[in-house]
């Protein structure tokens, strides 16, 4: 039962105000004592000239009594609603037990489609911790998205062209061999592509081959374009394991190369609209009555840049997919990067600018201090995976040692502890890789919810509960813990709907860890097995609906839920 729709059609025939922009309104307050939901008068009293106060005294006197509300009062400006708690109860429970994952999933979206270009590393360099939150971020968001029906379309833009790849073809040359780089891969690649930079500072001239390489890749150079593929093989190898482990899929790896015969067009485009400017031999479109420096489109050496690319992906992307919004998942160091070439699109004349996306984040740092490449402090991305398993292994033979496949396990305890350190705060903070408190099973973390999770796999269990779920009586369910639990439970939907439009995946973190904290006090407070049928029957229905709820949000932050730990 929608409660917030109930109440907008009763305040909607006695306001004059539509019922959508009253459902606007509604809060669900903080404090419980405040009502199941409130409708603040005080925008009400702007249009029809009337105190707050008044207003929701007159309302209040004015609404009908229904079943589904136990009380309706008026307090400090706004209309608070309290609910039948039965009917609530047995409205919200078995509505979940009736559609379990389905449970809060929309239509919101429907025939729209959202194009997500998220993890994107750069080939042959390694892929670091900056990588892995865009690539958690990312699919979180595309889960989020879907569940509310949108067509969410993964696209890994890989940075796979420009001229370093003349520089790396120089490096292969020089320093590699291929038995090592096909035995060390990103490793070994990167090793000599940091040696070529050493050389290159003593010896500029590299530098000019190294173009000249770039140059025969371009003009479609055989023996250039075979080591480059292979380049890309290689570092995709690295790069696969780490989407495997994290279960990451994508629906497309259209990388910057993808758009090479792509962007005369635009480039043609920008001329005929007059927006290129010559400067120092480069092209380049004028910024600066946006307070911006300008976005540099072709090179003074004829070659294109990244902002030319990411152009020319908007526009491939818009007749592909005809997208609703695209969105960029990166670092918020390209806050400028992005608000540049948007900018150039709008200039253009496309009023689809403004459905282009950035969606920044913040940065990585150590328990220790900040993570960085000039004191060589970058650390692996596989490294710290491997360090995270190991220490959920530690826990499960301290806590449980006999636990059946322990290993696996152990690896979706671990990968889950550090996806959801990830998504525990807003994107901007900035994370920690504190691997201690991430694996804390009694904190705020990803190991607490699968335990919490875990605990209602084994009640339902002994309590002979299978997947078709049980329906109590809600009249047995009667505490307030219960009834925090219910509530947060109904909340569920709109949390998610939420984190859609702030595109913000910790709102469903967040929400996940209450329903577990909720969830735990009420076992704590309650007897459930051992109860007399009826009411063991009542809370094994509220174990199962938590159950359902706890999945589908782990589900959407892209977390494993395992039935035992
Ligand atoms: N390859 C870039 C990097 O590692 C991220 C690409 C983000 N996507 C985009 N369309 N620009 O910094």
């Amino acid at each position: 039962m929608d409660f917030k729709e109930k109440i907008a059609q009763l305040i909607s025939n006695i306001v004059d105000m539509n019922k959508s922009d009253i459902k606007e309104l509604i809060e669900v307050p903080q404090n419980c004592t405040m009502g199941d939901y409130a409708l603040p008068c005080f925008k009400l009293a702007k249009e029809l000239k009337k105190s707050p106060g008044l207003i929701a005294k007159d309302i209040t006197e004015k609404i009908p009594d229904v079943e589904y509300f136990e009380k309706v009062g008026a307090v400090n400006g706004y209309v608070n609603f309290f609910v039948q708690k039965e009917f609530f109860i047995s409205g919200i429970l078995s509505d979940i037990i009736n559609k379990k994952e389905e449970y809060g999933k929309s239509d919101l979206g429907k025939g729209k489609n959202i194009v997500i270009d998220y993890s994107s590393p750069n080939v042959a360099k390694p892929f670091h911790a900056g990588h892995l939150r865009s690539t958690v971020i990312g699919k979180a968001l595309y889960n989020i998205f879907n569940f509310i029906g949108y067509n969410s379309i993964g696209i890994n833009h890989l940075g796979d062209w420009g001229t370093q790849f003349g520089k790396l073809i120089m490096a292969y040359k020089n320093w590699g061999d291929k038995e090592t780089v096909e035995r060390d891969d990103v490793k070994e690649l990167s090793r000599i592509y940091v040696k070529y930079h050493e050389e290159s500072e003593k010896n500029p001239s590299l530098d000019d081959e190294a173009r000249g390489w770039f140059v025969k890749m371009q003009n479609g150079d055989k023996e250039a374009l075979d080591l480059w593929k292979w380049f890309i093989d290689i570092s995709m190898k690295e790069y696969n394991r780490i989407y495997e482990r994290l279960n990451i899929k994508f629906d497309y790896f259209t990388g910057e190369s993808f758009y090479n015969d792509k962007m005369d067009a635009v480039v043609d485009e920008l001329k005929e609209k007059n927006l290129l400017t010559k400067s120092e031999g480069a092209e380049i479109v004028e910024l600066d009555n946006f307070n911006m420096p300008p976005c540099l489109i072709i090179r003074s050496d004829g070659g294109t840049l990244y902002p030319t690319r990411d152009i020319s992906a908007a526009f491939y992307r818009k007749k592909e997919y005809d997208f609703d919004k695209c969105i960029y998942v990166t670092a918020f160091d390209q806050n400028l990067h992005f608000a540049q070439w948007f900018k150039v699109i709008e200039l253009m004349g496309y009023d689809w600018s403004d459905r282009l996306i950035h969606v920044p984040f913040g940065l990585v740092n150590l328990p220790d201090g900040k993570m960085s490449t000039r004191s060589g402090r970058v650390v692996l991305m596989e490294d710290i995976l491997n360090s995270a398993v190991n220490k959920a292994i530690n826990v499960i033979n301290e806590k449980n040692p006999e636990l059946e496949n322990k290993e696996q396990v152990a690896e979706q305890v671990g990968i889950g502890a550090i996806i959801f350190n990830d998504l525990y705060n807003s994107r901007i903070k900035n994370v920690v890789l504190d691997l201690d408190k991430m694996l804390n099973f009694d904190g705020e973390t990803g190991p607490y919810v699968q335990y919490t999770y875990a605990r209602t796999c084994s009640l339902l269990k002994k309590g002979n509960v299978d997947e078709n779920g049980i329906l109590g009586e809600s009249e047995y369910i009667t505490d307030e813990a219960s009834y925090r639990v219910i509530k947060l439970l109904e909340e569920f939907p709109a949390k998610v709907i939420d984190a859609a439009d702030k595109y913000e995946p910790y709102i469903v973190t967040r929400h996940i860890v209450d329903i577990c904290q909720a969830f735990n006090k009420f076992y704590h407070d309650n007897n459930i097995l051992g109860s007399e049928e009826k009411i063991k029957k009542a809370r094994l229905s509220l174990t199962f609906a938590v159950n359902c709820v706890i999945n589908s949000g782990l589900k959407i932050l892209g977390i494993d839920a395992p039935e035992r730990m």
